[in-house]
């Protein structure tokens, strides 16, 4: 039937309004920019073009991929490089039509190679400023932490959030899962929620469903990924009757072979268990494309109905952290792009 081709599943796409939540922006790091960045601050990088760095985006697991990502960003050094960084994303969320972000950064792996916390956070702000302005792009700034670094790194890097309260909105959990549970920062989220933060974990990526059970525990409100829950039925079922949100990133799950194709991708299990789904493009440039590519590939591979993946997108907005005005307002346009698309189908 025509109503389901391709095509007219990637206007849709397209045409509907949606907020990105699962995002890094270190991870936004295209090669162009590698490169150029790497020249003008004078960082030594084993590339010599754009197609080499391509070629070297083959990963078997998150560890290989991680060794890559924190090799890539050493080539930033200064407040502007930051600003171009995320001004670069904001330009491209605006062509997938993305109006609201919750943006993550990871402040301790600049601080560590000798980069002002400053510096980092100032970039990233005066660009997400003027992206509201240019694009009308509304969003929020998610402080994520190391979990592989150690606690009291973690304590000392969310006092440095205390500080920036007026501009970081959440607290996440990212890097290396295996042996770093959320348990380890039990202190750390606690802290955070006595400060007003709110509160996000990268779990069940690689880690086992146990990580989701304990990322819960921690008084997380979303989980990033969580994709490992579908191994745990009564996880599932918890998880459900919570109405918790998924940041599912399928093209990044797929490139890390946390899955083996997207035709059994579990969003549709997940989405019955009671699971808000949303669909996110985590590292886009390293794991093959920005949001409306994953929310494309995993439309084609389950045969998504247009009604599926519009609600998707409504889920993408209430699941944020937006304030209740908004939500609304970005609400209502996709309530018109559903009732034009209906219209014309
Ligand atoms: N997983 C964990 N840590 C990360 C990721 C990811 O996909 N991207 C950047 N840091
Ligand atoms: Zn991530």
């Amino acid at each position: 039937m025509i109503m389901h081709s391709p095509p007219m599943i990637s206007s849709l796409i397209n045409a509907l309004p949606k907020a990105e939540l699962h995002i890094h922006v270190e991870g936004t790091l295209e090669p162009e920019l590698i490169l150029e960045f790497a020249k003008k601050n004078k960082v030594q990088i084993p590339y010599n073009s754009v197609e080499e760095i391509k070629k070297a985006y083959r990963f078997k697991n998150l560890e290989d991929f991680l060794n890559l990502y924190y090799s890539g960003l050493r080539v930033l050094k200064d407040e502007d490089d930051f600003y171009t960084l995320t001004m670069n994303y904001l330009e491209r969320a605006n062509e997938n039509n993305i109006r609201h972000v919750e943006l993550s950064f990871d402040p301790q792996a600049h601080t560590r190679r000798g980069v002002k916390f400053e510096d980092v956070i100032e970039g990233i702000h005066s660009a997400l400023k003027d992206g509201k302005k240019k694009y009308g792009i509304s969003w929020l700034l998610i402080l994520s932490i190391l979990r592989d670094l150690s606690v009291e790194d973690a304590m000392q890097t969310l006092s440095k959030a205390e500080e920036y309260k007026d501009i970081i909105g959440a607290i996440g959990l990212d890097s290396s899962e295996f042996g770093n549970p959320p348990s380890k920062f039990k202190k750390v989220f606690e802290k955070a929620k006595t400060l007003g933060f709110h509160r996000v974990a990268h779990a069940g990526e690689e880690g086992p469903p146990s990580y989701i059970h304990e990322a819960i525990e921690l008084g997380v409100e979303r989980i990033d990924h969580g994709i490992r829950a579908i191994e745990d039925e009564k996880l599932m079922q918890e998880l459900g009757k919570m109405r918790i949100a998924f940041t599912l990133c399928p093209l990044s799950n797929l490139k890390l072979n946390v899955v083996k194709s997207l035709e059994n991708y579990p969003l549709r299990e997940f989405s019955k268990a009671g699971i808000m789904v949303t669909i996110n493009s985590d590292d886009p440039p390293y794991f093959g494309g920005y949001i409306n590519k994953n929310y494309e590939e995993v439309a084609k591979a389950l045969d998504l109905k247009p009604e599926e993946i519009i609600e998707i997108a409504k889920n993408s907005i209430i699941a944020s952290f937006a304030p209740e005005r908004r939500k609304r307002e970005i609400l209502r346009k996709i309530n018109k792009v559903e009732k034009n698309y209906l219209d014309n189908t």
